[in-house]
Parts: C-alpha cells; structure tokens; sequence
C-alpha cells in the first residue's frame, strides 16, 4: 500500500529539491524609508518652527515701529505746543515794553497765568510721550529754567503790583527776555532731536527687516538644499535598490535552474543504478530460481516453495522497474517525448481518475531527451495541479508539432487560480524557470468555460538540442 502511494507520488512528479526560502532573499536588505521619513519630520518640523519665529519677528517689529513713530509724533506735538506757548509769552512780553499800551503791566498777568497753566500741562504730556534718550541734566535743565522763568515772571509782576513799572520793564528786557529764548532754543533743539531719533529708529528697523530677509533666504537655502540632498540620497538608494533587485531575480533564477538540472541529472542517475543495477540482479536471481527449480523433482515441496520466492523475485523487479520509470522515464531517452506521453496519460487517468482527452497534431519531430525531460515535467506538474487543485474530472492536453516550435497546452474546467493561493506553492515557479532553461515561454491562462490553460512553447531550434 505505501509503495503503491509512493509510487503515485512519484508518477505525479518528484518533490522540489530546493528550499522554499530561495524566492524571498530581499527580506533582509535594509530598507531606506525610516531615515527619508524622518528627514521628511524634520525638514517639516525645521519650515514650521521657522515660520513662526519669522511670524513673531515680524509682528513685533511691526508693533515697535508702530509705538515708536507714535509716540515720537506725539512728542513732537506737545513740543510745537510748548513752542506755541513760549511765543506767545514773546509777543506779551514785547507789548508789555511797548509804551503805546494803555494798560499797566499787570494787566497781562492772568495771560501769564493762563499760559503758564497749558505750559505746565504741555509739558507733563512731553516728558510721558518722550521717545529720545535725555540725560538727567536735559530734563534738569529745561525744568530749572521754566520755574526760574516763572520766578522771575513773579517778581516782575511782584514790581509792577508795587508801582515800580519801569523797574519791572527793566526786569523783563534784562531777565525774562533772556529767559524765553533760551527755553526756545532749548524746545527746537529737543525737536530736532526728535527728529533724529526718528530717522534713527526708521534705519535700526530697516537694519533688522534687511537681517530678518537674510535669515529668510539663508534659510530657503538651507532647505532647498536639504530637499535636494534628500532626493538624490532617495533616486540613489531606488536605483541601488533596483539593481539589487535585478541582481538577486538574477541570482534567484540561476539557482532555480541549476537546481532544477542538479534534480534531473540525481533523478537520471537514481533511475538508471535501479533499472540496470538492481534489475539486473533480480533478473539473475529469478532466472537461478528457475534453473535450480528444474534440478528438483516434479512432487518435491521445495520446487512449490522456490516458485512463490521466484514470483516474489519477479514482482520486486517490476515494481523497481516502475519506480525507476517514474522517477526518469528510461523512454524519454530511448522512444523520445511521444512516446512518454502516450504512455503517462493513461498512468495518470489510473492513479487520480480523471478522464483526459488526449490530441496530437502536426509533424512529429524529436526532441532531444534533455529537452524532453522538462517538457515531460511541466506536463506532470500541470497535471497534478489539475488533479489537486482544480476539482475537474476532465482535462484536455494537446501535443502540437509546429513548424517553428513545439506546443503543449494542458486544459481543464475546474475552479481556476484562485489570486491569493495562486502564489504559495513552487510549482508554477519550477515550470517557468523550465520554460526560460528551454528559452520557451508558458502561460496560466483562463479558458472561456473557465478553469486554468498552461500553454508552453519551445521554439524547435531549441526542442532538438541539448540545453545543458
Ligand atoms: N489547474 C489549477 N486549477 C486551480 N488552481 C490551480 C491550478 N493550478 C495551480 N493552481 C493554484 O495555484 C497555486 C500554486 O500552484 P503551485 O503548483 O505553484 O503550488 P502547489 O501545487 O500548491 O504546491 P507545489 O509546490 O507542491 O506544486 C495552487 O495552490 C492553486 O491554488
Ligand atoms: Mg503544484
């Protein structure tokens, strides 16, 4: 029974030889996704951090501009207001010195008041709103000499009170003349500072805009650079990865092959040392039987006995005989590629009872043994699949000798290739890479009625040489 289904399992094709792993070798090779992934974070990370310190720079340096420009404008009008004020003190002092006035000087004294009053005033609004830098002995000096100016505007008034106009006259030309325009030359010097330091800040804003839109392209710079640098490593490790995938598809290839010739070739010689050695042996046992079997009387029970060991003999060397035939059809060397067919599709109806419709067509031709062998073997692997996977009774194959080439197609109407399944076992692999050792080409395709069509060629300047 176990040599029957060993036998079975030979008839339907011998076991792949290599190692399953042989087709998944790129596993191991280090992908460079992480590293761009990250340079990709950080490159993303660097534009943002960036935008919004430049946000910041900018929004604040628009607030500082802004706050300076107003406040300096602010400045200058109380400035324009205190030169207002000390004008018109000017003009009341000179028409208190005019003689044409009717009036005695205190007459003008609520003036002063009043002036005085939006002096003071004025002047607490400049001091807040003062952008300029004034040292302590500026604003010591400017407000020593309004209250020593008010002083001496109280003792003039003190004078004329007390009917001393021409004293008081005199105290005006003298002093507080003096005074006022000192104050005046004082106030345009503050406002031509203000304008100074107007035009100053307006060039340090200009200085940081100029520094911040040299950072800007410093760091475009830097960035395109990085996006460019990025790329190049990306196309390099795509070609170096594709090169290497093309090299290992190459080294995968040749493995396969060669294996595929290192099984034939230990299937060959297994074949042979069965059918000659061990045929050969059982044959000179079974014929010693015989001839010993004649030297014993017609009645002796030995002569019963040696005939069943004779039988045994003979069985053991049929069955060495299929097995040697399965694992290499001795045939395909000696009757050619015909004739194994003709003779396996009837085995493989035996052994998975499907029916197959079996057709030739064309001038035969002969195809040498070593091309026959992987013709024979993709028909095996065709088959078997059709009787393992399929789930058809009945499968058709077709033999047809061409001009150009050789064709063999192997049909059936079952379920057909499933697409998930379709890639774990080796079988299909193993008759492609036979296909590509016969520089013939094969494909799966899905008949109209559905199911699977293995159709290979081999072009005839192949099929009748030798291809190792
Ligand atoms: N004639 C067929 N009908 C339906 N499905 C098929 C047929 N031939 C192949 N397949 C599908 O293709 C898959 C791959 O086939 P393949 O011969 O490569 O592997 P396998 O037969 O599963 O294993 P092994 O390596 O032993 O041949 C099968 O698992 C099966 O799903
Ligand atoms: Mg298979």
């Amino acid at each position: 029974m176990k040599v029957v289904a060993v036998a079975a399992a030979l008839v339907l094709g011998p076991p792949p030889l290599y190692p399953r792993n042989v087709l998944r070798p790129l596993a191991s090779s280090r992908s460079p996704t992480p590293g761009l992934f990250l340079g990709l974070i950080i490159t993303l990370a660097a534009v943002m951090a960036y935008s919004w310190y430049i946000t910041v720079q900018i929004s604040s340096l628009r607030e500082l501009q802004n706050d300076l420009a107003g406040r300096n404008r602010k400045d200058s009008l109380q400035l324009l207001r205190i030169q207002n004020d000390l004008n018109s003190l000017a003009l009341a002092m000179r028409d208190m010195l005019d003689n044409d006035e009717p009036y005695p000087l205190t007459a003008w004294s609520a003036q002063f008041q009043r002036i005085r009053t939006d002096l003071d005033d004025a002047l607490k609004l400049e001091e807040q709103d003062a952008v300029a830098e004034r040292t302590p002995q500026q604003r010591q000096f400017l407000g020593n000499s309004i209250a020593q100016f008010w002083d001496a505007v109280e003792r003039t008034f003190e004078l004329a009170r007390n009917g001393k106009e021409d004293d008081a006259r005199t105290e005006i030309r003298v002093s507080l003349q003096a005074r006022q325009a000192a104050l005046s030359t004082a106030v345009a010097r503050l406002l031509v500072q203000n304008n100074e330091s107007e035009e100053q800040v307006g060039l340090r804003i200009g200085r940081i805009y100029d520094r911040v839109q040299r950072q800007v392209y410093i760091f475009f710079a830097a960035i395109l650079s990085a996006i460019v640098l990025t790329s190049l490593y990306l196309i390099q490790s795509n070609r170096r990865l594709f090169a290497q995938l093309a090299a290992l598809s190459e080294q995968r290839s040749e493995l396969a092959q060669k294996l595929i010739s290192t099984q034939e070739s230990t299937l060959l010689h297994i074949s042979r040392e069965l059918h000659d050695e061990f045929g050969q042996i059982l044959t000179a046992i079974g014929s010693m039987l015989s001839r010993a079997r004649n030297y014993l009387p017609e009645n002796s029970p030995l002569r019963a006995e040696l005939r069943e060991v004779s039988e045994i003999a003979q069985s053991t060397l049929d069955k060495v005989r299929s097995l040697s035939q399965a694992l290499h059809p001795v045939m395909l060397d000696e009757a050619g590629l015909e004739s194994t067919i003709d003779w396996y599709i009837p085995v493989v109806e035996r052994q998975t009872g499907i029916e197959i419709f079996y057709k030739k067509s064309g001038m035969p031709f002969s195809v040498d043994g070593s091309v026959g062998v992987h013709i024979y073997r993709i028909l095996q692997e065709a088959l078997n699949n059709v009787a393992r996977h399929s789930g058809a009774r009945q499968a058709w194959v077709q033999l047809r000798f061409l001009p150009e080439a050789l064709d063999l197609e192997i049909e059936d109407h079952g379920a057909g290739f499933v697409e998930q399944s379709a890639r774990s076992g080796i079988g299909l692999v193993a008759m492609r890479e036979r296909a590509e050792l016969l520089s013939g080409s094969i494909e799966f395709l899905r008949p109209a009625e559905g199911g699977t069509l293995v159709r290979l060629r081999v072009p005839i300047e192949k099929a009748e040489l030798h291809v190792q």
